[in-house]
């Protein structure tokens, strides 16, 4: 009798998994939990960078003059985001240069989670111009393993 029971409930869960097999489907599902996600980290990570960036890099991410670089086009920000997200965690020093401009000032260190840095480099490369799309709490914390600090 038992067997019989785990045979049925093993048919239903082999014919309910099976329903959703359509390939273009299950992407589009894909897609639209990705948009919701990258429209959560956007919401999150605009409040922690007003809290913990915007006195420096400015809300709409220009940076100030001489002292502080812009992440708005920023060639350094945008073509390296695993640098990014260890600068966020560690802070820099050190002469850069940003779009053909030098700076030279330090950056403190940020005491935030990685969920908290996914979403701030989330915000900061897809905001002003900037497109990156997604950068999830996974990958974020596997590139914080790597930081050479
Ligand atoms: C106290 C001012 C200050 C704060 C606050 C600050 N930064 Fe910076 N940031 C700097 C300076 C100065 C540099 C350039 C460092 C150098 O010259 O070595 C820099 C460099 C950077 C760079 C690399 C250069 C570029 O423009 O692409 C990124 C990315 C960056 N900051 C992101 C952030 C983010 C995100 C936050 C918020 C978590 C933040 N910064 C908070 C001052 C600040």
């Amino acid at each position: 009798m038992r067997l019989v029971v785990c045979v049925i409930s093993l048919l239903i869960l082999v014919s309910c998994g099976s329903k959703n097999n359509s390939t273009s489907e299950d992407e589009s599902e894909m897609d639209h939990r990705t948009g919701i996600r990258l429209k959560q980290y956007m919401v999150q990570g605009k409040k922690l960078y007003t809290t913990y960036c915007a006195n420096c890099h400015q809300t709409d991410g220009s940076g100030l003059a001489k002292l502080y670089p812009p992440l708005a086009k920023s060639d350094y920000l945008m073509t390296d985001l695993e640098r990014a997200a260890c600068i966020v965690k560690y802070g820099m020093n050190g002469q850069i240069k940003v779009n053909d401009i030098e700076f030279n000032q330090p950056m403190p260190a940020n005491d935030l989670t990685p969920i908290e840095i996914a979403e701030i480099i989330t915000y900061v490369s897809n905001s002003w111009g900037n497109e990156a799309g997604i950068s999830s709490t996974r990958d974020v914390s596997q590139w914080l393993k790597k930081c050479k600090n």
